[in-house]
Formats: structure tokens, C-alpha cells, sequence
């Protein structure tokens, strides 16, 4: 095969990419005379300024899978190999992934994603590639090291802040339709637009995507999800029509129905933007990707249980209920980790319950109730609730949010009451038995109360020297009132005994 001429559209000065692991891949690849460029993610984050990424995707001029081999031999590795894409991967220490692949042609045959795979050039290789921005090529072997080889203006659209495909973006997305996703989840990510033209290629080959594996696109999905903004690529998703295919239900949110009384018409608010609106703002308070799921089913069974009632306007009652019960079944077929499921419904079945706990004659029993049934996700579900404010009027907001303040401080004053409740005399029933030589019996039970009334009144604080001075301060007096009310002091029957244990 003979060597391709590269000419930059550009003239750029070369650069250094200091990693050293990169560089001892270098300097095997030198020693082997083997023709090697860096490609892909690592080239698009180093030129975004990211340049600590310990993926890095290597093409090979020549065999990638041997070339691989030696690498992992190097570093007592071991390499994957994927003999059928003639791709490798060589893990070192526990935080780098080397991806190598053969400079290759790929044929696509319909209904398949799998490739027929060929020799090619690196010129090949750069153009099967998903977006421009991915296919920018660093030469980091021979003379030319350093030089960027940047053939459909990767560089400018990393400028622009735009997503363009190398090729027709109809033949990238046939060849393999999750790119599709990937458009989606890149214009999320880097907060980049996307061009008109891969915009009109999803919708038109939208239904492609069943043919991928469950696992890639939900891969996929999840990333937007951890985006900066989620929106920007779930809108494009539902824009496009994939959102249709890959997550139904939440496609079903979408829209405004109108119901006419007279002359008067009532529509609902669009309950798939407003749920957009909701996932933003949690991402902008949290990580964490299981509460932005929630964020984004919250309302999932509205679609279900909407209706319209004369006198009270679009109704959906019991769609939280709804909603978490659909969940299950959403979690198998987007094959998510089981093990989120618990939470993300608890939130989903909770997120109005503090907004029905606002009035103040709330009794503590309904407050501990939601704290007992939240457990640990209490403050994300404060959290998720805030976020669920998407009113455009600021006196709601600043209303609701009130509100929101209020039942989260009196879920604070039950949780110190109920820590009162739960606290215990420092001088401990055992201890007591031995001064005063009672059985354990109502008796004990009667001294530890009056310690710890004395530390809730203030008398004395919450410690052992304290508490023990203060019993035999007022031990005299207290065994006379034991005496004079009949308090036993032998060990009583099996339920009393109980509670003088404590
Ligand atoms: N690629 C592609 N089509 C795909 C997947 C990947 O053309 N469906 C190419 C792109 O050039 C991409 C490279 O393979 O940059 C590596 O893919 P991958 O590791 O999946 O994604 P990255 O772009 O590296 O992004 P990240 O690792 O940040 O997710």
C-alpha cells in the first residue's frame, strides 16, 4: 500500500502531547518502525483543553492487533482483542484504555451494524469516522510527529461549536445509526449545534435505531443525561423522532391537549418540555445521573392519567402512583442497573408529598411519615421538588420555594425532637443498679428519667460526671418518693422489665 500525501487544509504548527504513557507508545512504535497517530476523543478533548484523558484511541498504518500485542507485552498488560474489527485494547494500571485500530475500509451491509472490514488508508480511516471533531489525526511517530492531519475541518467546527459528520451524514448514521445518539449526546455534552443536515438525516433514518444493541444506546442515553444541560440532547432526540423508539412513555408527555367549555378553551401545560426544564435544573444542583433520572420520569405517569374535569380544569391524579409503577418495567427495557429502581420510584412516588405538608397544622406524626419513607433520599427529594418549580411568574417561585423551606424546617425540628426523644440518661441502668441495689425494675427506670428531665430542662448538660453528681445529690430524696408512690423496686413482670432496661 503506498503512503498517503496529507495536506492539511491549514498550516499549523506541530504539537507536543505530553502523557507518558503516549510516549512510550511512541517511542515502541519508532523502534518498530510502525507509522502511529493518535485519533478520536483524546485529539478532540486536547484541543478543547482537556488534556488529562487517559483514553487514548491510536491508529496504526499496518497491524493494529500485533502492534497492540507488543504494547501490552510492555507493560504487562494483556490486550482484547476484537479480531473481527481488527481492534485491540490494552488496559495499564487501573486508569488507562489504549484503543488501537488498523487503518481500515468499512462496508456496511443493511440491517447490520457489524462492518465488513478491508486494508485502507489512514485517509479511510479518518473518514468512516462519526463527526468532523472526531476525526482530526495526530502523527506522533517519523518526521512528521506532532503534525495535526485535519482533512474535513475538525478544528474550525471545534471553533464553532459545531457538530458536522465527514461524509453524507446520511451514510455515517446508516453505517451505524447509534451516531445518531451520539449526535445527541455530543451536542449535550459540549453544549455544540448540530448541523441542519444531521438533523434531517435522524429524522429521516430515526427508525434505524432499533437495529443497535440495548446496551450501546442506553450507553448513550445515559451520557446526556450526565451532560451540563441534558435538554439540548433529549430535545434533539425528541425532535428527530429517535425519543419515539428508544423511550416511548417519555415521548408520550409531549404535547398540549385543549378541551373546549363554551367558548372557553383549558390546555395543559406541555408536560415533556416541563420535564426537560425539571432535569436542567437538577443538573445544575447535582451529579448525581439516579436523581436526574428521576428527574426525568418524575411525571411519567402523566400521560396516563390525564383528564379533564369540569370545574377543576386537566387533572392527573394519582400519576405519581402510576408513574412509579411504570418504572419497573421502563428500568428492564432500557436494561438499567436494577439496583437504582428502589430509589428512583421512592422519589417518584414522594416528589408532591412535601408540597401536601405545607399547612401549618401539619401534625409532626405526617411529617415523620415522609421522613420515615424517604430514608435517605429525603434532601433529593427536597431537591428534585425545588427543581419541579418551572413557573415563568417569580412571585410563584419565591412562593412555592417558601413553602418548600417551611416543611423542610419542620422536618428538621421532628428530627431534633425525635433525637431527644431517643436519647438516653449518661449514667446507665447497670450503674444504677449497683449504687442503689434495686433490682432492674421500675424503680431504675424512674431514676433515669429524672436525669434526663434534668438535661432537657437545662439543669444539667448531657454528661456522665454531671448526671452521676446530680443522682447522688438527689438520690436520698428521690428513693423516699420511689417509697412513698409504691414505685417497685424488685425486678417486675416481663413487660415492665422492658422498659426499665432501656
Ligand atoms: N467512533 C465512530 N463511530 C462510533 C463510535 C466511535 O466513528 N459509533 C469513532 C470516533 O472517531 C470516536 C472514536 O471512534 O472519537 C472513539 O470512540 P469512543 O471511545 O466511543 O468515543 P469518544 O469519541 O472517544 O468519546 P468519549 O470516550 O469521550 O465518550
Amino acid at each position: 500500500m503506498g503512503k498517503v500525501v496529507l495536506r492539511p487544509r491549514r498550516k499549523r504548527k506541530k504539537v507536543e502531547l505530553r502523557d507518558p504513557v503516549l510516549e512510550q507508545v511512541a517511542a515502541l512504535a519508532e523502534a518498530e518502525g510502525i507509522e502511529l497517530y493518535v485519533v478520536g476523543g483524546y485529539v478532540r478533548d486536547y484541543f478543547l483543553g482537556k488534556k488529562d484523558r487517559r483514553e487514548i484511541d491510536f491508529t496504526v498504518i499496518g497491524d493494529a492487533l500485533s502492534f497492540a500485542k507488543l504494547v501490552a507485552r510492555h507493560f504487562r498488560s494483556k490486550a482484547v482483542i476484537y479480531e473481527r474489527f481488527r481492534t485491540a485494547m490494552v488496559p495499564v494500571g487501573k486508569e488507562y484504555r489504549l484503543e488501537f485500530v488498523g487503518t481500515r475500509r468499512e462496508q456496511y451491509v443493511p440491517d447490520s451494524r457489524k462492518p465488513i472490514v478491508t486494508e485502507g488508508t489512514l485517509v479511510d480511516d479518518l473518514e468512516r469516522r462519526d463527526f468532523t471533531i472526531n476525526a482530526i489525526a495526530i502523527a506522533v511517530t517519523g518526521p512528521e510527529k506532532g503534525k495535526v492531519i485535519d482533512l474535513f475541518g475538525g478544528l474550525q467546527d471545534l471553533s464553532k461549536k459545531i457538530l458536522r459528520t465527514p461524509k453524507d451524514p446520511l451514510v455515517t448514521f446508516d453505517e451505524d445509526p447509534l451516531r445518531m445518539m451520539r449526535a445527541a449526546r455530543f451536542a449535550a455534552q459540549l453544549q455544540f449545534s448540530v448541523d441542519p443536515a444531521i438533523v434531517d438525516a435522524m429524522k429521516r433514518l430515526a427508525e434505524r435505531i432499533t437495529i443497535v444493541s440495548q446496551e450501546r444506546i442506553t450507553d448513550e442515553f445515559l451520557k446526556i443525561l450526565q451532560a451540563p444541560k441534558p435538554s439540548i440532547g433529549l430535545k434533539l432526540l425528541y425532535t428527530t423522532g429517535l425519543l419515539q423508539f428508544i423511550f416511548p412513555e417519555l415521548a408520550a408527555l409531549a404535547g398540549v391537549e385543549v378541551y373546549q367549555v363554551g367558548k372557553q378553551e383549558y390546555a395543559h401545560k406541555d408536560v415533556f418540555f416541563h420535564t426537560l426544564q425539571v432535569v436542567d435544573n437538577v443538573a445544575e444542583k447535582s451529579e448525581n445521573l439516579w436523581l436526574r433520572f428521576a428527574a426525568l420520569v418524575h411525571d411519567i405517569g402523566k400521560a396516563k392519567t390525564k383528564r379533564f374535569i369540569e370545574g377543576k380544569g386537566w387533572t392527573f391524579y394519582g400519576h405519581e402512583e402510576v408513574g412509579a409503577r411504570m418504572l419497573r418495567r421502563i428500568f428492564r427495557t432500557l436494561k438499567l442497573p436494577m439496583d437504582h429502581l428502589e430509589y428512583v420510584q421512592k422519589l417518584v412516588r414522594l416528589h408532591h408529598r412535601p408540597m401536601a405538608l405545607v399547612q401549618e397544622e401539619v401534625t409532626d406524626s405526617a411529617i415523620r411519615r415522609l421522613i420515615v419513607q424517604a430514608g435517605d433520599a429525603l434532601e433529593d427529594l427536597f431537591l428534585l421538588c425545588r427543581a419541579d418549580i418551572t413557573s415563568k411568574n417569580p412571585h410563584i417561585v419565591r412562593k412555592y420555594l417558601a413553602n418548600y423551606d417551611r416543611v423542610y424546617q419542620r422536618v428538621l425540628e421532628v428530627r431534633e425532637k425525635d433525637k431527644l426523644r431517643a436519647f438516653q440518661s449518661p449514667v446507665r441502668g447497670d450503674e444504677l443498679i449497683a449504687i442503689t441495689g434495686f433490682d432492674p425494675s421500675p424503680a431504675i427506670g424512674f431514676l433515669k428519667k429524672k436525669i434526663e428531665d434534668a438535661i432537657l430542662d437545662g439543669i444539667i448538660p448531657n454528661d456522665y460526671e454531671a448526671a452521676k453528681a446530680y443522682l447522688l445529690e438527689h438520690l436520698d430524696e428521690w428513693k423516699r418518693e420511689i417509697e412513698a408512690r409504691g414505685i417497685p423496686t424488685t425486678r417486675p413482670k416481663r413487660r415492665e422489665r422492658s422498659e426499665a432496661s432501656r
